[in-house]
């Protein structure tokens, strides 16, 4: 598919066709297009916890949803997809990168970050399996794990304390679905976000 028509046409599909199971090739390629995302000092301080088994998918959605929103129809309607990405961002490897000669920040003091490049880099490896899901015919959305279920997450699946899962990416074939209230706000356009020369 053209990139431009890849870029058009990605928006979060928050509804799958659940007889239609993303193959291991398919899962392949989505991970190998994260792994070429940029990072900063070349860190890729990130891991990605692949769920693609009912068995595995319950459980997911058991330590990270609250059961008073079990009865939601966004979830049972998430639940429908086949496969789920984890992206979990290892801040530490980006403290210890930086403290190498080439660098040089020995002190690990993480006000000496402008941003917090751990979970960027995480983000922009979440972006391309997003676009790659398109450009393979899937559908995905990217969406939150409450904070208060982060630890519950992390014992379920032997995650270590020190990575963080910056959210979660369900991904399938795009069954019809109701579009996000949000989207009513409009996109905002380039006269009103982008500034040239001067603010
Ligand atoms: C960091 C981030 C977190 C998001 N969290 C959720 C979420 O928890 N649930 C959800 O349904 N959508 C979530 N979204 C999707 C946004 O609602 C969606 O991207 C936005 O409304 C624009 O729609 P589009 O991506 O379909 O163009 C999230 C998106 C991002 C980038």
């Amino acid at each position: 598919m053209e990139f431009q028509e890849v870029v058009r046409r990605r928006r979060m599909v928050r509804n799958y066709d659940p007889s239609r199971p993303v193959p291991d090739a398919v899962v392949d390629r989505l991970l190998a297009n994260a792994l070429r995302a940029p990072s900063a000092g070349f860190s890729q301080g990130w891991a990605f916890l692949v769920l693609s088994t009912p068995e595995e998918r319950d459980r997911f959605w058991a330590a990270t949803v609250p059961e008073s929103d079990e009865a939601d129809s966004w979830l049972r309607d998430m639940r429908n997809a086949p496969l789920l990405i984890v992206p979990l961002s290892h801040k530490q490897a980006y403290l210890d990168r930086y403290a190498e000669p080439d660098k040089g920040w020995t002190d690990r003091d993480e006000s000496r970050w402008p941003a917090p490049y751990w979970d960027i880099d995480t983000g922009m490896a979440s972006l391309l399996i997003l676009l790659d899901a398109v450009d393979q015919g899937l559908g995905a959305c990217f969406f939150g794990i409450q904070p208060d279920r982060i630890e519950r997450f992390r014992s379920e699946f032997g995650v270590p304390a020190d990575h963080h899962p910056i959210g979660a990416i369900s991904i399938g074939h795009p069954a019809p679905d109701r579009r996000s209230p949000s989207l009513r706000r409009g996109r905002r356009g380039a006269e009103d976000v982008v500034h040239r020369g001067q603010w």
